[in-house]
């Protein structure tokens, strides 16, 4: 048995070099111990084995795995680097097994994947600086301390030396600490929970915090799976949620009196519009899924079939998207390509459920363009839309949701007549003859956006929409 003792600081380098140097060498997992941490250890039976660089021959891993391992290392589990170089033993025969979603070895690793990104995203959301004295540098100075679940300080600190990246800032865990100092971070041991001195900031944080916090989204249980409990020690805005959620009700009913929510004025005329009851026939789920297979029996040049949405008929909820896409179009059903499964992905971490929702389209067709082999995507013009509107509508009528998810442009045309300032309404709740609808942009627009930091800032606020349909939806 040998022992790879893998340091606390650059921990994923050092795996990766060490599972290089052992698989080149022919060791198997079973001959390996792995230890992580300040100091080596040895086992019972061997020293510690470094790896040596020079026997390591080039090895061709999968993309997918590389980016798996690079999560899971930093993974709280002591068995996560034996269990990385196990799987990877078995890929080196079986490349496609990364592939294999079935794989116990594989769902481990995912789930394991999982749990680091949800602690990283945690880390981002619910880390609170102290604003300490102005160093020599003149620059201002911040320091937080945080105890993440995993070791998720290393590869979390891209992103805040982007996001603070005009001041100096320490992060101090109980494992590891990060200092940014003129625009380089720099790692060192974790230490003991520092003394912080109190900040004028934060209660001004405080403050917003309680002004924002909205009575009518409460639910609590939601709320502690977005922001669970173990982090509010050290969330200076923490203490202040007890009173808040004991007076949410006497506030709900006092906005309820006061402020209805309204639709902004340009879309009161095409309101009016949508309120006149339509001429719609009764028609029952199944007959209305015959009629969209009849009506896409003979199609036009650059139109697909009429894909209606999916999901309980019963649906308290009801998500909207804009319009099917080339994927959709072959697969039949609403939300499975690109944009789709970027959608899942993040209404998974938002604790939003896709499966007790109706998930459908403002328009019901992909409508493309062809260049060579290529079906280009269009966008619907207003005739599309209201065309789509019919079919919507008879969903409406069938699912009847409390409420609904509006996203993308598209979308909000079709449920509030205006498609204008999308990004202005974004996170809003609006009145709408369909009842209350949550406005939010569409995945796309994120899979579009170039700039890797907007990208990643659009995507927290996209999730955060997510996450306050799921409150409302779970209080429905
Ligand atoms: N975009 C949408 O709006 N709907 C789909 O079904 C797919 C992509």
């Amino acid at each position: 048995m040998q022992t790879v003792h893998l340091p606390m600081i650059g921990t994923d380098i050092a795996w990766r070099d060490a599972a290089r140097a052992h698989l080149a060498q022919g060791t198997p997992p079973e001959a390996l111990l792995w230890t992580h941490g300040d100091a080596p250890q040895t086992d019972l039976f061997g020293a510690t084995a470094a790896p040596n660089p020079a026997m390591v021959t080039p090895l061709t891993v999968p993309k997918p795995f590389v980016d798996l391992s690079r999560r899971v290392v930093w993974h709280s589990d002591p068995e996560r680097f034996a269990r990385l170089y196990a799987f990877l033993w078995r890929l080196r025969d079986r490349p496609a097994l990364m592939r294999d979603t079935a794989d116990p070895d594989l769902i481990r690793l995912n789930g394991m994947e999982k749990n680091v990104r949800r602690c990283a995203h945690k880390m981002k959301a619910f880390v609170r600086f102290r604003d300490i004295a102005q160093g020599t540098t003149g620059r201002r100075r911040f320091a937080a301390w945080f105890e993440p679940t995993h070791f998720t300080l290393e590869p979390t600190s891209p992103f805040f030396a982007r996001r603070f990246a005009d001041m100096d800032w320490v992060i101090a865990t109980p494992h590891v600490t990060a200092r940014h100092e003129n625009g380089r971070v720099t790692f060192a041991p974790g230490q003991a929970k520092p003394d912080l001195p109190e900040d004028g900031a934060e209660q001004l944080w405080e403050t917003y915090f309680c002004n924002i916090f909205n009575p009518a989204r409460v639910k609590i249980s939601a709320m502690q799976s977005e922001m669970p409990r173990k982090y509010w020690k050290n969330m200076p805005e923490a203490k202040h949620i007890p009173a808040l959620i004991a007076g949410a009700e006497a506030r709900v009913r006092e906005m309820a009196e006061t402020a209805p929510t309204l639709p902004p004025l340009r879309a009161a005329r095409v309101l009016d519009r949508l309120h006149q009851p339509r001429d719609l026939p009764e028609l029952s789920f199944d007959a209305m899924r015959a009629r969209a297979e009849e009506a896409s029996r003979d199609l036009p040049e650059g139109y697909g079939r009429i894909i209606l949405g999916e999901g309980p008929q019963t649906a308290q909820v009801m998500i909207v998207g804009e319009q099917p896409g080339d994927h959709e179009d072959q697969a039949g059903r609403p939300f499975v390509g690109p944009a789709g499964q970027l959608f899942d992905r993040i209404a998974a971490e938002a604790g939003l459920d896709r499966t007790g929702a109706y998930v459908t389209n403002a328009v019901k067709q992909f409508k493309f363009r062809r260049q060579g082999k290529r079906r280009i995507h269009m966008p619907p013009n207003r005739t599309e839309i209201e065309h789509g509107r019919w079919w919507l509508d008879l969903e409406l009528q069938l699912v009847h949701p409390k409420m609904i998810l509006s996203m993308g442009a598209t979308a909000l045309q079709a449920l509030t007549g205006s498609r204008d300032g999308l990004l202005k309404r974004r996170g809003q709740i609006e009145a709408t003859p369909y009842g209350p609808v949550l406005v939010t942009v569409h995945p796309s627009y994120l899979l579009r956006l170039p700039d890797r930091v907007r990208q990643e800032d659009e995507t927290a606020l996209y999730r955060n929409d997510l996450a306050v349909f799921a409150g409302m939806a779970a209080a429905a």
